[in-house]
Parts: C-alpha cells; structure tokens; sequence
C-alpha cells in the first residue's frame, strides 16, 4: 500500500525532543515500510510557533515567518531520518515532485514542509494525491 502520514510537531514534539516517542514511533514507521511505501511529512510543533510568533513581532512578513516554520518542520524531519536509520531516505525532500520522486527507490520518504501559504497537512494532501496513494493519515493534537 501507498500511504502518507503527516505527523504534526504538536505530537511528535510536544515539549521539546522527547527521545524515546521518537524512537517508538520511528519502530513503527520502519516496520510499516517493510512491506509499504510510506511518505512521512513531519510539522513545526511548539517550537516553530515560538520562532514564527518572535518573527512576527519583530515585524516580519507572513510569508517570511512561513519560511521559518519550514525551516523548523526540515530540522524536525532530519530527526526523524536519523532515529529511522537507513530504512528512510537521506535527504528530505523539498517539493511534491522531489517526494514522489523519492517514493519510488523504497525508502522511507521523510519532508518537512515546500512553500509559504500552506502546512504540512496540505504538503500531506498534495503527496497524496500526487503518488495517487491508498491512505492519507493526519496525526495532530491541534483542533
Ligand atoms: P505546521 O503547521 O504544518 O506544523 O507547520 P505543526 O504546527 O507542527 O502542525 P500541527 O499543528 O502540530 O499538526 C508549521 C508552520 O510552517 C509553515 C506554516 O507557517 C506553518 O504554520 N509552513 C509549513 C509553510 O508555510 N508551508 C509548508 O509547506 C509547511
């Protein structure tokens, strides 16, 4: 099966960089892609709306305090490549295309989020329709 998960950072990191949901979670995704292709699209959490709201005050742009928050869900991303190990894919990608693309060589695709305007549950939506997967899964603590 084809299927896309966006996790929010409000669940993967709700206080910070919780090492052993990590892990735990991570166990799961390397379980789910052996027999699956998985594309992992990871949020900001707390701490990207600490750095979007600073920006913010000190008078920087929407589009510019987006940037930030894609910055932050990339960083988070790549701790979740590291904690899946080599089951994922490198590098996350930084565009729809580039993830589908990634899809096909059968690791584990792991992206943050691509362009100002969205989040990364519409990066998720976006993927999933794109690769035409089977499931869409949104995992989110924010209502
Ligand atoms: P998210 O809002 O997707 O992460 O991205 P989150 O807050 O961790 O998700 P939940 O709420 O816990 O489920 C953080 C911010 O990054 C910017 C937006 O500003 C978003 O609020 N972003 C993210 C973009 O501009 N474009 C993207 O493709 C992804």
């Amino acid at each position: 099966m084809k299927v896309i998960i966006s996790i929010g950072g409000s669940v993967l990191m709700s206080n910070g960089i919780d090492l052993e949901y990590i892990e735990k979670f991570s166990g799961i995704i390397r379980e789910l892609g052996e027999y699956n292709t998985i594309g992992l699209v990871v949020g900001g959490g707390k701490i990207s709306r600490e750095y979007i709201k600073s920006a913010r005050s000190l008078g920087a742009s929407e589009f510019f305090c987006d940037l930030i928050g894609i910055e932050m869900t990339r960083l988070n991303a790549r701790i979740l490549i590291a904690a899946i190990g080599k089951t994922a894919s490198m590098e996350p990608p930084k565009n729809i295309m580039d993830g589908a693309k990634a899809m096909d060589f059968g690791k584990v695709v792991v992206m943050g989020g691509t362009h100002p305007g969205h989040t990364t549950d519409g990066v998720a939506a976006m993927l999933s329709e794109y690769t035409r997967a089977d499931l869409l899964v949104i995992a989110t603590s924010v209502a």
